[in-house]
């Protein structure tokens, strides 16, 4: 990396230019600092997308697209996947360090102790159709939140920021359950305080009243590898939006709230619904061929879901992960996946063709993670609500970060103007 401290920028036609500082950050691109442009030149700067704009300084997760590398707080996903778990990563992900035992303890027991709904919720539950889709339910619900605890939230107070953060990691996997009950015409479960996070949401989700529920050990094993995974990825879509929204001084559970929003898109969480869905109409390994050829053609409006990534430009590293354990779950369950045939087949042929080697195009997190989910016993409606629980995590860590960022500011980009140039008003009887 060169060691440049600015560069100038010059209109040599009107004669003006600006010199623009070099930002480094620890590890990764240098940024030029844009900030004094319009005020030096007159120009903005264009980037539809985002896709060379940093909108923040942010220390929790790094991202190597080119060689495949993912750090939460410096620590390889590799590492976290194999010895952690998805409470230990929260904890990391919101306050920077890996816990010592207390501290864990601690943290388990706060957000053990605040999985609780309150009761009025049911009514709000009791007002969605029975068929509304769990994503609308979560987002309404995590929305509403803010009706119970925002007069209670301080937003200059570290300290009760902080318990928001913890209240919406230990209440999204209550509410994403009781909308899971809720559609299938199930009561809502109460969290069982003796149980560990991700085995208390699997009994929230699938135990009934009227027997004891048998957890097969590899269910939570692979939930909890799944919430790490997901539980950060930097500036996505939908933490974008979340830090969007908290920079205008929203509460962090309508912030959540519009994240959830965002990630429910088919480019973003949303592909996991959308990959077994496509599995399912490829069907059968012989028509993969078909697929790979559709995918290819720009007029067909249809893409490989599960493939490609703004940033990976190499092997998503988490995808590879959760492939071995796509295995593992199938192989414990004794479950037999005609679908997973079909992904292996899919993967083999689009890594072989020149369309996807050349853009770059691998398979992403997405990819594997439905036939975990399915595996489970979980609805493909369900697969982004899970996303969402496990990206909470992150969620509220990036809230808390940009609410203690002295240099942060409310987000309000600029615009190139296409409409039209000023005209006079005709009244009605003119026109
Ligand atoms: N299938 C076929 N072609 C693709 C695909 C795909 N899945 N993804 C990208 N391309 C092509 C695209 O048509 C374009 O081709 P060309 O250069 O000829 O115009 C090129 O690759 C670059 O694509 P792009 O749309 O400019 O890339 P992007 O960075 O804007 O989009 C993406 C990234 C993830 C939205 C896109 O790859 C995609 O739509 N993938 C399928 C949906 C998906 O799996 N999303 C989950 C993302 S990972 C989890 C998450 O973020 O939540």
């Amino acid at each position: 990396m060169s060691d440049t401290k600015s560069v100038v920028i010059t209109d040599s036609i009107a004669g003006k230019s600006a010199e623009l500082p070099i930002l480094r950050g620890t590890m990764g691109a240098a940024c030029v600092d844009i900030g004094k442009l319009p005020k030096e030149t007159g120009y903005f700067t264009y980037d539809q997308g985002f896709v060379a704009t940093a909108s923040c300084r942010s220390a929790i997760t790094y991202i190597d697209g080119d060689e495949g590398v993912l750090l939460y707080r410096g620590y390889p996903i590799q590492q976290l996947a194999k010895g952690s778990s998805f409470l230990e990563v929260a904890y990391l992900l919101m306050n920077g360090e890996l816990p010592d035992a207390q501290q864990f303890a601690g943290f388990e027991h706060e957000v053990t102790h605040h999985t609780m709904m309150h009761e009025a919720f049911k009514n709000f539950l009791g007002g969605f159709r029975h068929d509304a889709h769990p994503m609308a339910m979560l987002c309404g619900m995590v929305g509403s939140l803010a009706a119970f605890y925002h007069e209670g939230l301080d937003m200059e107070d570290p300290e009760q920021r902080r318990m928001a953060a913890v209240r919406l990691i230990a209440k999204v996997p209550t509410i994403a359950a009781a909308c899971y009950r809720y559609s299938i015409g199930w009561p809502v479960r109460y969290p069982r305080n003796n149980l560990e996070f991700v085995t208390r949401f699997l009994h929230m989700m699938f135990e009934v009243p009227s027997g004891p529920l048998n957890l097969p050990p590899v269910a939570a094993k692979a939930l909890d590898l799944l919430f790490i995974l997901h539980a950060d990825h930097e500036q996505n879509a939908s933490t974008s939006t979340v830090r969007l929204v908290g920079s205008t001084g929203a509460n962090p559970y309508a912030a959540v709230a519009a994240g959830i929003a965002a990630l429910w898109g088919p480019a973003h969480g949303g592909a996991n619904e959308a990959v077994l869905k496509m599995l399912g109409e490829i069907g059968t390994p012989d028509q993969v061929g078909k697929a790979v050829e559709k995918a290819k053609d720009k007029n067909s409006g249809f893409r490989l879901m599960g493939f490609g990534h703004r940033v990976y430009k190499n092997y998503d590293p988490r995808a590879s992960i959760i492939r071995e354990m796509t295995h593992k779950v199938l192989t414990d369950l004794g479950v037999n996946d005609p679908l997973l045939e079909v992904a292996m087949r899919l993967e083999e042929a689009a890594l072989k063709d020149d369309y996807f080697v050349s853009r770059k195009l691998y398979p992403n997190v997405d990819f594997y993670s439905g036939l975990i989910y399915k595996a489970l016993g979980l609805p493909t409606e369900m697969f982004t609500v899970m996303f969402a629980i496990a990206r909470t995590a992150g969620w509220v860590s990036h809230w808390l970060e940009q609410q203690a960022d002295p240099e942060a500011k409310i987000g309000r980009p600029r615009q190139i103007y296409t409409g039209a140039t000023p005209r006079d008003y005709v009244p009605i009887s003119a026109r």
